[in-house]
């Protein structure tokens, strides 16, 4: 089948201003846009710049809007988006070239929460780690399915309307260590989601979960962690 692709272009060495490429290729429905965009690289264009780097929907880096849509290229298949295909770079990042935009305020963000282990007391006596229950385990185990690919954050009108919005995918680490039972860090989070530009931010509009490609509830955990810091009580 003949396929339609558009692809938003940019170069800011040369470019005054994007504008978009159309090129059209012959392929398949169960093609994924990850392989029209290899395929316009390998042969049609090889100055055309996007991240990829798994293929397989694990390593987060080729999030982008498809048709409008953010989605990660390498898991949209052809017969799921249509053969007249448009495809552009997240929403509220700068673009670097093409379909590259910078990820440095996104990562900035996600470093806020502290995103790691913290506990400094002593090990249990005569054990080796420390123990967990199978609920207490189950309490967070859907934000601990984050890949970090930023589709949530970038569709999300807060964050369109303030930068300075640590977003959701930040806060989906926040959680992700606030509900670890075995975790000590949680005041310290609380207090950097609690500030003007964290959970207050969040209007609750849903974008980030209709986007998550991880289907992680997303605005549920939002939810959790607001209900956390009105009562103090992390359970
Ligand atoms: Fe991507 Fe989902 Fe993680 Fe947001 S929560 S960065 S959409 S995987
Ligand atoms: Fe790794 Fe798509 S290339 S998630």
């Amino acid at each position: 089948m003949q396929i339609t692709l558009k692809v938003f272009r940019y170069n800011p060495e040369v470019d005054k201003q994007f504008h978009y490429e159309t090129y059209t290729i012959e392929g398949e429905e169960t093609d994924r846009i990850l392989d029209l965009l290899e395929h316009v690289k390998g042969y049609k264009d090889g100055s055309l710049s996007f991240r990829r780097s798994c293929a397989h929907g694990v390593c987060g880096s080729d999030a982008m809007r498809i048709n409008g849509k953010n989605m990660l290229a390498c898991k949209a298949l052809v017969r799921d988006v249509g053969t007249t295909i448009t495809v552009e770079p997240l929403l509220g990042l700068k673009v670097a070239k093409d379909l590259i935009v910078d990820m440095e305020p996104f990562f900035d963000n996600y470093k806020k929460m502290l995103p790691y282990f913290i506990n400094d007391s002593p090990l249990p006596e005569g054990g080796r780690e420390r123990l967990q229950t199978p609920e207490q385990r189950a309490r967070f185990d859907d934000t601990t399915k984050c890949i970090l690919c930023a589709a949530c954050t970038t569709s999300c009108p807060s964050f369109w309307a303030s930068d300075e919005y640590y977003g959701p995918a930040a806060l989906v680490a926040a959680h992700r260590f606030v509900f670890d039972s075995r975790d000590e860090g949680a005041a310290e989070r609380m207090e950097v989601i609690s500030e003007t530009n964290g959970l207050a931010r969040c209007h609750t509009i849903y974008n980030c979960t209709n986007a998550c490609p991880r289907d992680i509830q997303i605005t549920k955990a939002i939810g959790e962690l607001k209900l956390a810091t009105l009562t103090g009580k992390i359970e």
